[in-house]
Formats: structure tokens, C-alpha cells, sequence
């Protein structure tokens, strides 16, 4: 975004009647009614309630058939995760001069605020969010363009992103025992650049028009959601959408197109978007895990064989993500470009 853009920040505009033409969705894209099948809910993994071939099972299980899975009893503490909820609806709740002096002053604009998406200019319709994103490790070298304000940002998050990191580790862990991968399949490289991205839904005046997010699969190896408990979330499934309703102090886990493309499709990145409601804001923080710039991605050698050809390429991170924004994301388009047929 650039200066003098802001006042374009959804989350600055006092009292608003009435949806803007500019955020107005295609009627099939708007959100709809949602199918609500008791039984139709993303599974709920407890990591202390269970052995570890159990757990392993499960989330294997769910990522296979959702995509998405939640984790209660992970070990995060609760206070650790209520002041990273806290600070990051602090930021939000700042005036947007503040907000907007936040942005990076690193050459890379690592750290970055915007509001809708990144492709505000071109994109089809807006989005009811704005939107901070920055790396996260190494955190000693990226903190000092995290927001200095407010003053308790860097302390809370800086504890934060270590935390999830260990929890990340430990998941990817996990799915290598039931995927029958090296369990140090995804150190180094594969879990290198983990990038922060903080959520801002405002109340909307007719969240039947439009959406927080947009349809979309992460370009992520796994992402791990941390929401208040407010509704928003759905994930899409066997042509429907499911409500993820939200636990107290659970993470939502899910894959992202290099999990699809490292396990040669096994596990699928899910699709999901956010809707917005009229009644409170909501805030949400994804912590992206990311392979570094320089990473090859392609499908583990274990799971590919006479019967299991490769489906994707194989490529560096750096080109994929690339292709990924180029792309906007559009399923279809990137689809195609991973694809093992793609010339
Ligand atoms: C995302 C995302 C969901 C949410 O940031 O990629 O899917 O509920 N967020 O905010
Ligand atoms: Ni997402």
C-alpha cells in the first residue's frame, strides 16, 4: 500500500453503513448458506489424551481427508497465546497513522501492512481485512522491523514464533512417522523462513456480499492458525463448506501446496477462505511455515514408485513462490505449473 492509500485500511472506517461497490463478491463466490452437519466438523487432536501412535494416525488421517486439523493440549502455554492475541489486536486497534509507521524500514519491506491483499490494484474485488506480515526467523535478525509499537510486540511475539516454531517441528515430526519419512525429513532447509501474517476482520455491515479471505490454498508446507473464538473460518470440502468452529486455546493446523507436493499429492493442501460477521471484529495470526528461498521442493523419493509417479515438479522454493503471486493464487493456474505434465 502505498502512502496516502490509507485511509483505505477497512478497520479505519468509523461507523460504515453499507458495503462498498469495490467489495462487493460474484454472487457465487459470496459466502451463502452454510451446510451444517453436526457431524461435519475438522477433527479436534488431543496431543496429551492419547499415545503417540494414535496421535500420529489421527492427524495423518485428517489431513488426508480435511486438510485441516485443530490441536488442543499442544503445550503452548495459554498465557503465552492470549498476550500474542492480545498484542496483535493491540496493533490493529491502532489509529492508522500508527499502524501505517510501522512499515519496514529494511530494504526487503519484510515487514509490511496492507489492507485487502497484496494486489489491491488488480485484484477482482476487495476484502473485508487489513493485514501485517513479517519473517520470523531468525528472530534476532527480523525483530527490529516488527512493529515497536505497541512496546510489549517484539517481547510477546519474538516468545510466540519460538513457540510455534517447537510446535511445528513437532507436528512435521509426526506426519514423517506416518508418512514413513526420515523424521528429520523437514529440518533445515524445508522449515527455514517461518513468515508471521496477523488477520483483521472488522464488523461488516452485510457479510453476505463479501469475504475476509477469498477461496485459496496456502503456499505453505503447514500453517498454524492461532483465532479468537469467534466464527470466520471454512474449509471446503467435498464441494461444501465447513464452519471450523473455534476451541478455546487450540491451534488450527493445516497443509499448504509444498505438503501436497513433497507427500506427491498423499496429503492435500485444503482449500479454505474467512467470512466476516456484523457484530465484532476478529483477529487472527497464521504462522506460515516456509522453505527457504533456496530449498528444492519436490516429492519424496519414499513416496514415489512404479505405481506412484511423481505428479509435481521439482523446484526451488523461491521459484515456486514466485509462480505462486504471479499466479494470484488461482487454484488452477498453480495447479498447472506444479504439475509433473507441465512443459
Ligand atoms: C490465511 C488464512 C484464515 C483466518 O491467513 O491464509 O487462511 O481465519 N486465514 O484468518
Ligand atoms: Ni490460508
Amino acid at each position: 500500500m502505498e502512502a496516502g492509500d490509507d485511509r483505505k485500511l477497512v478497520s479505519n472506517w468509523p461507523n460504515v453503513q453499507f458495503v462498498p461497490e469495490s467489495y462487493v463478491h460474484p454472487p457465487e463466490k459470496r459466502p451463502g448458506k452454510l451446510v451444517v452437519q453436526p457431524c461435519k466438523t475438522i477433527p479436534v487432536v488431543d496431543f496429551e489424551g492419547h499415545d503417540q501412535t494414535q496421535i500420529i494416525q489421527h492427524i495423518v488421517k485428517a489431513t488426508e481427508e480435511f486438510g485441516f486439523f485443530q490441536i488442543i493440549n499442544h503445550g503452548v502455554s495459554k498465557k503465552l497465546m492470549d498476550d500474542a492475541m492480545g498484542v496483535f489486536k493491540e496493533f490493529h486497534g491502532m489509529s492508522w497513522k500508527d499502524k501505517t509507521s510501522q512499515r519496514s524500514k529494511d530494504p526487503n519491506k519484510s515487514c509490511r501492512f496492507y489492507t485487502s491483499s497484496e494486489k489491491y490494484t488488480t485484484e477482482e474485488a476487495h476484502v473485508w481485512r487489513d493485514a501485517l506480515t513479517h519473517p520470523c526467523h531468525p528472530f534476532e535478525e527480523y525483530m527490529q522491523f516488527w512493529p515497536a509499537k505497541p512496546t510489549r510486540y517484539r517481547k510477546v511475539v519474538g516468545e510466540y514464533v519460538q513457540e510455534l516454531r517447537k510446535l511445528g517441528d513437532q507436528i512435521l515430526e509426526l506426519l514423517c512417522q506416518g508418512l514413513g519419512l526420515s523424521t528429520s525429513y523437514f529440518s533445515r532447509g524445508l522449515v527455514e523462513n517461518p513468515v508471521l501474517l496477523v488477520n483483521h476482520y472488522p464488523p461488516c455491515p452485510d457479510p453476505s456480499l463479501t469475504l475476509g479471505l477469498v477461496k485459496h490454498r496456502d503456499p505453505s508446507l503447514i500453517t498454524i492458525l492461532l483465532q479468537e473464538e469467534i466464527n470466520g473460518l471454512q474449509v471446503f470440502k467435498d464441494g461444501e463448506w465447513i464452519g471450523v468452529d473455534p476451541l478455546p486455546h487450540a491451534f488450527v493446523v493445516n497443509g499448504g501446496y509444498v505438503l501436497q507436493m513433497i507427500t506427491n499429492g498423499k496429503l492435500k493442501g485444503a482449500e479454505h477462505r474467512a467470512v466476516t460477521n456484523s457484530s465484532v471484529s476478529r483477529t487472527s495470526a497464521a504462522f506460515f511455515i516456509y522453505p527457504s528461498k533456496d530449498s528444492i521442493i519436490e516429492p519424496a523419493q519414499a513416496l514415489i514408485n512404479a505405481c506412484n509417479p511423481p505428479q509435481y515438479r521439482s523446484m526451488k522454493f523461491e521459484d515456486f513462490q514466485k509462480n505462486f503471486l504471479a499466479r494470484s493464487g488461482n487454484a488452477e493456474a498453480v495447479m498447472q505449473f506444479i504439475s509433473s505434465m507441465h512443459d
